[in-house]
């Protein structure tokens, strides 16, 4: 079995409910792409979204879950909560949590382990600061943060891995296009030696990806698909990535 390929958006902090319009077009525009569609709306917006896209390809997931059951703690989603909104998938370990709240390795070891019990799919996302590329440690980061990040409960089936370099989120600036296929190699590498089935996990590659590179960035080898956040917000950007994606 070959991973599959997803077009994952992030929508971060963005939209309201009149967003849910860009829904509608791209679901228009792109009824049956060759490939797997998600988007991670803010958690006000996830049921709604599964009503407006029911019927339809569209995957919609929530961007963070706390790692224990549904109680007192104020501010948080249970991954179980999320799964009852209609989520299939959650964002964890994005660099903006690590950053904005301090979520660990172990953190987001346990609420991967969190949303497989509550029947979602993980994203687990890795990436280098941009010091620590310039420190030659990039390779040294991934592989720490995988072995730290991905619970033994992880298959193909319920996690993805997105290579997020914090540097190229949301600055227009990407890794080359050997810089990227390191990365993606070693992750392969690392979690086919600990997975019997490591060599089908999905590869996202995210930050900075955009109509114009995207379809530069699914030829390299082992990027399976893309974690989109500024170009994911629109139709007329998100749909172009879809299909280059689907045509990859
Ligand atoms: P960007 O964000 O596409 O706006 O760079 C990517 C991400 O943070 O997932």
């Amino acid at each position: 079995m070959a991973p599959r390929k997803l077009a994952a958006g992030n929508w971060k902090m963005n939209g309201t409910l009149a967003a849910l319009a860009e829904i509608d077009q791209l679901l228009a525009d792109h009824p049956q792409p060759d490939c797997d569609v998600l988007i991670c709306p803010p958690a006000t917006l996830i049921h709604p979204m599964v009503g407006r896209a029911a019927g339809s390809v569209l995957n919609v997931g929530g961007q963070d879950c706390h790692a224990g059951a549904p109680g007192a703690h104020t501010g948080d989603i249970a991954a179980e909560q999320l799964h009852d909104a209609g989520a299939s998938h959650v964002i964890l370990g994005h660099s903006e949590r690590r950053s904005d709240h301090g979520d660990t390795d172990a953190d987001v070891h346990a609420k991967s382990v969190a949303a497989h019990q509550a029947g979602l799919v993980a994203v687990i996302c890795v990436g280098e600061t941009e010091g620590q590329r310039d420190g030659g440690q990039t390779l040294d980061v991934i592989a720490s943060q995988l072995a730290g990040s991905v619970p033994d409960c992880a298959t193909a089936a319920n996690t993805v891995i997105a290579y997020e370099p914090v540097w190229a989120i949301g600055t227009g600036r990407t890794p080359s296009n050997d810089q990227i296929a390191e990365v993606h190699a070693l992750m392969r590498d690392r979690l086919a030696a600990r997975f019997p089935d490591g060599g089908d996990f999905a590869l996202l590659y995210g930050g900075s990806v955009k109509p114009g590179n995207a379809a530069e960035i699914f030829a390299i080898a082992h990027v399976d698909g893309a974690l989109v956040g500024g170009a994911s917000l629109k139709a007329a950007d998100f749909g172009p990535i879809i299909a280059a994606l689907a045509a990859s």
